[in-house]
C-alpha cells in the first residue's frame, strides 16, 4: 500500500497496552490539530478538549470505567467533549465528534503512537467532567488513551464488503 492515508486506516489498530516512556505534549498538540481540522457542519467546530497527563489524575480516570487497566497504563488522556453552546444539530455534531476522534486516532498512528476510543466511560461522564473540574455545558464525546504501543501483535477483522452494500431486493 503505497499511499499513507490509505495506509494509517488499514494499519490503525486500538492499542490498549503502552510502554512507560511519556508521550511529549507537541504530539498530542499534533494529534488535537488533526482533531480540528476534521470536517464540522457549518464549520462550527463543536469540539473542545482536555489534556491529561498528571499520573494521579490519570488513575483517578481509570476508577470510572470498566477498562481501567488499559487508561492507568496509558500515559496521557485526550478528553473530547462537545460544546453544547457551539452545537446547531445534534445528528450533525454528533457526526462531526466522530470525525474529529477519527482523525485523532489516525494521527497516533501516523505519529508511531498507539491509542484507543474509550466509549464505556461515557457512563460516567459527569464525574468526568467534575474530576477535570470541566463545566457540564462540554459533553464527553470519548476518552483517547494514548501511548507509545507495548508491541504491534494488535489484530482486528472486518466482514466482507459484500455484507454491506445493499442489493436493490433489500432496498425496499
Ligand atoms: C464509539 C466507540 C466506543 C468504544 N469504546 C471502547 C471502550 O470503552 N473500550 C475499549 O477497549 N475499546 C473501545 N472501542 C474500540 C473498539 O473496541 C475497536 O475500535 C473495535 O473493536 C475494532 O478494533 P480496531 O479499532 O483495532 O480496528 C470503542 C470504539 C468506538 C468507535
Amino acid at each position: 500500500m503505497e499511499n499513507p492515508v490509505l495506509e494509517a486506516i488499514y494499519k490503525r489498530r486500538s492499542i490498549r497496552e503502552f510502554t512507560d516512556q511519556t508521550v511529549d505534549i507537541s504530539l498530542l498538540h499534533e494529534i488535537i490539530k488533526t482533531g480540528i481540522w476534521a470536517p464540522s457542519g457549518l464549520n462550527n467546530q463543536p469540539w473542545r478538549f482536555s489534556i491529561i497527563q498528571e499520573s494521579q489524575t490519570i488513575k483517578n480516570i481509570a476508577e470510572l470505567t470498566h477498562y481501567s487497566h488499559i487508561v492507568s497504563a496509558a500515559q496521557a488522556l485526550i478528553a473530547v467533549l462537545l460544546d453544547t453552546e457551539t452545537m446547531y444539530d445534534e445528528v450533525k455534531d454528533h457526526q462531526s465528534a466522530g470525525a474529529c476522534i477519527q482523525n485523532m486516532l489516525l494521527a497516533t498512528e501516523a505519529l508511531g503512537l498507539g491509542s484507543v476510543w474509550l466509549g464505556q466511560i461515557l457512563k460516567n461522564k459527569i464525574k468526568v467532567n467534575s474530576l477535570l473540574a470541566i463545566d457540564n455545558k462540554y459533553d464527553l464525546m470519548a476518552v483517547l488513551a494514548i501511548g507509545h504501543p507495548l508491541h504491534h501483535n494488535q489484530s482486528s477483522t472486518r466482514k466482507n464488503i459484500n455484507e454491506f452494500i445493499l442489493q436493490p431486493e433489500e432496498m425496499t
